[in-house]
């Protein structure tokens, strides 16, 4: 969190609000469904694609802020399985500032020691977004600050498709079909995010109240956070926020709160003794 500090100006609102945030219970894995690029273009009659050129500094601020807060891992979703669907322009546009955006990024990246990974069904792209992608992947493999992972071309269904696949061939290739078993922890280890933990909080910008295909399995507990701002709007503040918010979450994983378990505790204790006299 003192790295956060040191970005602030002492007494603005951003430091006020990092001063709310109690770093003992920081979500260690933050993922963002980035939305609302093209109603913010169209409110300003300006073309789809500059909406998405002004996502590329939310995703710098949100990238530098979870890096200095000392977030262990980041999720963003660039581009689903479905966006092909979107006029060919859009489309080879959104490539174009995938590039630009690995481009200069990589020096900033490298200065907050942050790892770059990306997931989805890579081998669909255009081979010079792959090479980028790569280069990027490489040349940051050895660092060992925030882990910033990035969905393109990516489906939750697909995923989980790849996983069973992936998992019934090595049981082929090892001669083990017949006696195979499938459990969570293979299925877990077998994702796109083999290695991270579960995202904690799932932040959607735009006001949209839905997943859209977005880490299916993963998200089975995570604390949703849905935000009228657009992507292009969306400021430190708005991320501090959505952790301040997730910070006032009861996460009881189907069980029961803490205050709630010892008054449960307390109001069974009679009645158990006496049934099991
Ligand atoms: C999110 O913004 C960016 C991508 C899906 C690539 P949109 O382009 O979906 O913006 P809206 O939802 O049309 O406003
Ligand atoms: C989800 O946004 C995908 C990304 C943010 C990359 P969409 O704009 O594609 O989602 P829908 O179509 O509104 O569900
Ligand atoms: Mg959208």
């Amino acid at each position: 969190m003192k790295d956060l500090f040191a970005a602030l100006k002492p007494g603005s609102k951003d430091w006020r609000l990092a001063e709310a945030i109690d770093p003992d219970r920081l979500p260690a894995h933050i993922a963002i469904i980035m939305d609302g690029n093209g109603r913010w273009a169209r409110r300003r009659n300006l073309p789809r694609v500059a909406g998405h050129r002004a996502g590329i500094e939310p995703v710098q601020t949100t990238v530098e802020t979870c890096s200095r807060l000392g977030i262990q891992a980041l999720t963003l979703y660039a581009f689903s399985v479905e966006n092909w669907k979107r006029p060919r322009a859009e489309v080879d546009m959104l490539w174009r500032l995938l590039r630009l955006y690995l481009r200069r990024e990589l020096p900033e990246l490298m200065r907050n020691r942050v790892r770059f990974t990306c997931m989805g069904r890579l081998d669909g792209l255009p081979p010079q977004v792959r090479q980028d992608l790569e280069n990027s992947i490489d040349a940051t493999a050895g660092n060992n600050g925030l882990r910033l992972n990035v969905a393109i071309n990516y489906s939750g269904r697909s995923e989980l498709v790849d996983a069973v696949n992936a998992i019934v061939e090595d049981a082929r290739l090892e001669g083990r079909l017949r006696d195979l078993h499938i459990d969570e922890e293979s299925i877990a280890a077998r994702l796109y995010t083999a290695g991270l933990p579960d995202p904690d909080l799932l932040i959607r910008t735009s006001g949209e109240k839905r997943v859209s295909n977005f880490l299916l399995w993963q998200i089975a507990y995570a604390e949703l956070y849905v935000t009228d701002t657009l992507w292009p709007d969306f400021r430190r503040a708005d991320l501090l926020d959505a952790i301040l918010d997730y910070q006032k979450r009861d996460r009881r994983f189907g069980g029961l709160s803490m205050d709630a378990e010892s008054a449960a505790l307390k109001e069974w204790a009679e009645p158990v003794a006496t049934i099991a006299q």
